[in-house]
């Protein structure tokens, strides 16, 4: 199963300068509770933001430099090559974790978007796609419990059983 997470605005923003756009605690522990020990799949710029492989999950980079190395992470080239390996049907859920460039090409392959939607425009230089209702509902919606400037709400997203994700052969 292919999921995508992902914290935005209420402009889809996601981050400005290679940098996220906020900071809140109780989302990344969601985000570390959902990831760990599973595959995340991550553009060359979100791994260099980060700057160092997540810890107890697998790191895939994606990048078009050829002889892009970076320890601890596995890299690939192609998004046919990362489908192929990583995104098979029957096991267990594998993660898109951004950025921009990487949502858009993995979307019409997920099956679930993990959508932390953040109250307030932050201004990004990035977004995540937009989301149709005619191909997602909306099957959760949490509200977000921490102390923060601006509300949050923790939704899921799942692909209407009418919508079936394309199937990478
Ligand atoms: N709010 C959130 O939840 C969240 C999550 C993740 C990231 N972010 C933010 O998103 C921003 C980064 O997003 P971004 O769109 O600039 O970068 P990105 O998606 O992280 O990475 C883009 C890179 O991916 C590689 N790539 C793209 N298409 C490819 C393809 N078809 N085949 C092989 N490689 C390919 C290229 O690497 P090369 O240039 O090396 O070839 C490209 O430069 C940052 O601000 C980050 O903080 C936010």
């Amino acid at each position: 199963m292919l999921s995508m997470i992902v914290a935005m605005d209420v402009k889809r923003g996601i981050g400005k300068e290679n940098k996220l756009l906020w900071h809140i605690s109780e989302d990344l522990q969601y985000f570390k509770k959902l990831t760990s020990d599973r595959t995340v799949i991550m553009g060359r710029k979100t791994f260099e933001s980060i700057g160092k492989p997540l810890p107890r999950r697998t790191n895939v980079i994606l990048t078009r430099d050829v002889s892009y190395k970076a320890e601890g992470c596995l890299v690939y080239h192609s998004v046919d090559d990362v489908l192929s390996q990583y995104i098979k049907k029957e096991k267990e859920e594998v993660f898109i974790i951004g950025g921009e460039e990487i949502y858009r090409l993995f979307l019409p392959y997920a099956d679930r978007l993990y959508i932390t939607q953040v109250d307030g425009n932050f201004h990004a230089d990035t977004f995540f796609p937009a989301v149709s209702s005619d191909e997602w509902e909306l099957t959760s919606r949490q509200k977000g419990t921490q102390d923060t400037p601006c509300t949050y709400y923790f939704e899921i997203y799942d692909r209407k059983a009418s919508e079936s994700p394309r199937v990478h052969r």
